[in-house]
């Protein structure tokens, strides 16, 4: 039976080998390995897929050596991702790893801002024992369950300005907000995206300088409740088609 090597990588780093076949529980009878690397027919690979798929959860830790099923995997992954996005408002106090918010700062970090200027600021606050400040701010109760709150601010004078003086800080602000917030989806983390917090609290509880604006904020942590079903307008109340086609019906 012909086989094909393909190299995998978990989370950009090599295949580790047989401790990873132990920790997906793939047995050697399932697939052949050599010298740490698998070779299994592409029968083989897409049980294997299925299984790291199944296993892993975090479903772009996975990546296999073959460019066009790592595209698919990483298409659907990110499908089932903004489905599976959703306003938490009930949370663990479970701690954040470390590791994890780091990815989910880099997620915002790399976020697109008009003409690259990067015009926002992440604050991230621990709510143990700041549970009366943080009420203040927003007062729901579940604000203040998650471990951590994150704020985002918008720099003004840093963001681009088209010619007709609208300043893009805030959109900018929001689309790393919104990047954070995928990325802690992805990581099996909850967020709640917060507007209605109180400006001027923000201001003093974050010591914000002149010239910084809170633009929203989001508990992070793990979450203690269950999805609802997506509601939202019908596509054809969204898209405003230029064209007499009924593809956005
Ligand atoms: C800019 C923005 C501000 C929001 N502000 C609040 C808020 O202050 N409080 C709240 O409970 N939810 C807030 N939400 C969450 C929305 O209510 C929620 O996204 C919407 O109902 C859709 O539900 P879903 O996020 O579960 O899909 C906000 C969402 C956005 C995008």
């Amino acid at each position: 039976m012909e086989t094909t090597r393909w190299d995998i990588r978990l989370d950009g780093r090599p295949w580790e080998g047989p401790e990873a076949m132990a920790r997906y529980q793939l047995t050697p009878e399932k697939f052949e390995m050599t010298e740490g690397r698998l070779f299994w027919t592409d029968e083989q690979r897409e049980t294997l897929l299925a299984l790291l798929l199944e296993n892993v959860g975090a479903r772009r830790a996975v990546q296999l050596g073959n460019p066009a099923i790592w595209k698919q995997a990483v298409a659907e992954d990110f499908f089932t991702l903004i489905e599976t996005r959703h306003s938490v408002r009930a949370y663990t106090s479970q701690p954040v790893e470390a590791e994890k918010l780091q990815r989910i700062l880099r997620a915002a970090q790399i976020a697109p801002t008009a003409a690259n200027r990067q015009p926002f600021r992440l604050v991230v606050m621990e709510t143990h024992g700041r549970e009366a400040d943080l009420r203040r701010l927003y007062y729901r109760e579940w604000f203040s369950q998650a471990p951590l709150v994150i704020g985002v601010c918008a720099v003004p004078a840093e963001g681009w300005t088209r010619r007709d003086g609208k300043n893009y800080a805030d959109v900018d602000a929001t689309i790393a907000m919104d990047h954070l917030i995928l990325a802690a989806t992805a990581l099996g983390l909850g967020t709640c995206w917060v507007a209605a917090f109180d400006p001027p609290v923000a201001r003093t509880l974050l010591q914000l300088p002149d010239g910084m604006e809170p633009i929203a904020f989001t508990p992070l942590g793990y979450p203690a409740d269950q999805p609802s079903p997506k509601t939202r307008k019908p596509l054809s109340d969204l898209v405003i088609a230029t064209c007499d086609d009924d593809s956005t019906r």
